[in-house]
């Protein structure tokens, strides 16, 4: 009888195994994630098994130091703030974006900024001399950055070994390989294994290692999803690839907080910190123009400012149609919904979009005050004046909720010059962030519509 390869199937949204095809991955409930990979055959890794005398054995707590704590700066402010104030040694960071994007342009700027950190940057995508003219657009030192493209993980790690760098890159995990799996680079496996070998490296050295990983816009070559558990921190880069603007975010960090979000901007000479984002996500028109409303929102620990944008128009057919970009389409629907019932404004028969300034994904209940006034000033063809903002969140029973940390909201809010801020009744605050701006105190949404378009 023919020997045929054995295959499983994997979950390209979380990694689950599975014997047989499903249409919905049974452990994170994701539709359409599971692909088929050939069941692998694993070889004996050498020195996987640690002689018995190198074992680790438990140890009480309060006998660990917590030294070793010391972060390296990788002199890119907004890079080290995602971070958690810089690089943790022996960490493993995984860099996702999609193609094109940035990663490996930020990737090589990192070393070319670090004079101090020798650096070995392994590539499996291009040549070292198309890393050299990329370094050479943008500019730096080159000093301590060693360049060395290849994709054998067992090549790279006895490198790494020998060379002990101080950082570690590797662009891009989809396209290195190990000789312990019989699968191709970019396979679930594969990629998964890489990954644990890197971070078996890492533990053991010290070494802190980036990894870059792609990711497309419905998920399905994954790589970085699979390796979320895996790594210690992820960073994802989001944003239009045709604008100049790029979020980075963290997703996951074991070493600090999440959902911070840096913003770049990518130039000819490649990425620039924009270190106050509020300047570019608010409006850039002048005064008059309706179907906008600025929120201030607060993305991890940082406020800022961005404007909601929304256009009410009627429906051209019998079913109204609502599209939300950057906002999730529920939350619109129960928006207008309370406006529909709580506040008597007819907007079933309407086509309601709703867009996120600078491709912002958002998810920060805060905005819901700026959204309904976005929503209101559309429909009304009522400009809200470009010095007000908003920060509530609103309930089902139309009442405005206050939101986290007002404060720091009111406080950014009056250092990039509004004049008024929008807040919840209920909210408390301190007197002094509120200097210099007038802040309206609105308990629900008749309420908030007879201060705003009286
Ligand atoms: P890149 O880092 O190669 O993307 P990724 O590694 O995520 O696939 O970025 C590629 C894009 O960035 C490409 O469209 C060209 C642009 N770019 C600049 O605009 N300025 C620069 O200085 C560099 C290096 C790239
Ligand atoms: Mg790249």
């Amino acid at each position: 009888m023919a020997n045929k390869v054995k295959t499983v199937w994997y979950c390209t949204s979380c990694g689950n195994e599975s014997p047989k095809w499903m249409g919905r991955c049974p452990a994170c409930g994701e539709w359409n994630t599971m692909v088929e990979q050939p069941k692998e055959s694993r070889k004996a890794v050498p020195g996987a098994s640690v002689p018995a005398g190198e074992r680790h054995r438990p140890v009480q707590l309060r006998d660990i130091s917590a030294a070793g704590e010391a972060r390296i700066s990788l002199h890119n402010g907004e890079v080290d703030r995602l971070l958690g104030g810089g690089i943790v040694p022996g960490s493993l960071v995984l860099i996702g974006g999609e193609p094109g994007i940035g990663k490996s342009t930020l990737s090589l700027q990192i070393p070319l900024h670090c004079s101090d950190l020798r650096t070995l940057y392994v590539t499996g995508e291009e040549s070292v001399n198309q890393v050299k003219m990329r370094a050479e657009r943008l500019g730096g030192d080159t000093g301590q950055c060693f360049i060395f493209s290849e994709t054998l993980m067992e090549n790279i790690l006895a490198e790494a070994r020998s060379m002990m760098p101080q950082l570690m890159i590797v662009d891009s995990v989809q396209t290195m390989f190990t000789e312990t799996l019989d699968s191709a680079p970019g396979s679930v496996s594969q990629i998964k294994e890489v990954a644990a070998q890197l971070l078996r490296f890492a533990k053991e050295t010290g070494v802190p290692v980036i990894l870059i990983g792609h990711i497309t816009k419905d998920g399905f070559i994954a790589g970085p999803k699979i390796l979320e558990h895996i790594v210690d921190v992820v960073l994802q880069f989001e944003g239009e690839n045709r604008g100049s603007y790029r979020i980075l975010r963290s997703i996951k960090n074991r070493f600090g907080s999440t959902s911070e979000l840096a913003v770049f901007e990518m130039t000819g000479q490649g990425l620039r910190e924009v270190s106050n984002p509020s300047e570019l996500l608010i409006p850039m028109h002048e005064q008059g123009l309706s179907g906008t409303a600025v929120s201030a929102m607060l993305d991890g620990s940082r406020p800022f400012l961005f404007e909601v944008q929304a256009l009410v128009s009627s429906a051209a057919y019998g079913t109204a149609q609502r599209s939300a970009t950057g906002f999730d389409v529920r939350r619109l629907n129960m928006l207008l919904a309370v406006l529909e019932r709580r506040a008597g404004f007819h907007l079933s028969a309407k086509d309601v979009f709703l867009n996120m300034a600078g491709g912002l994904r958002v998810s920060d209940p805060a905005c819901d005050l700026a959204v309904i006034c976005a929503v209101l000033s559309s429909n009304f063809d009522f400009a809200i004046p470009s010095d007000v903002c908003f920060a509530g969140e609103v309930g089902l029973s139309g009442e405005i909720r206050p939101v986290g940390q007002t404060d720091r909201r009111i406080a950014e809010a009056a250092r990039l010059g509004f004049s008024k801020i929008f807040v919840s009744s209920f909210s408390s605050f301190d007197r002094k962030s509120a200097e210099g701006i007038q802040v309206v105190k609105v308990a629900d949404v008749p309420a908030l519509v007879k201060a705003l378009f009286k």
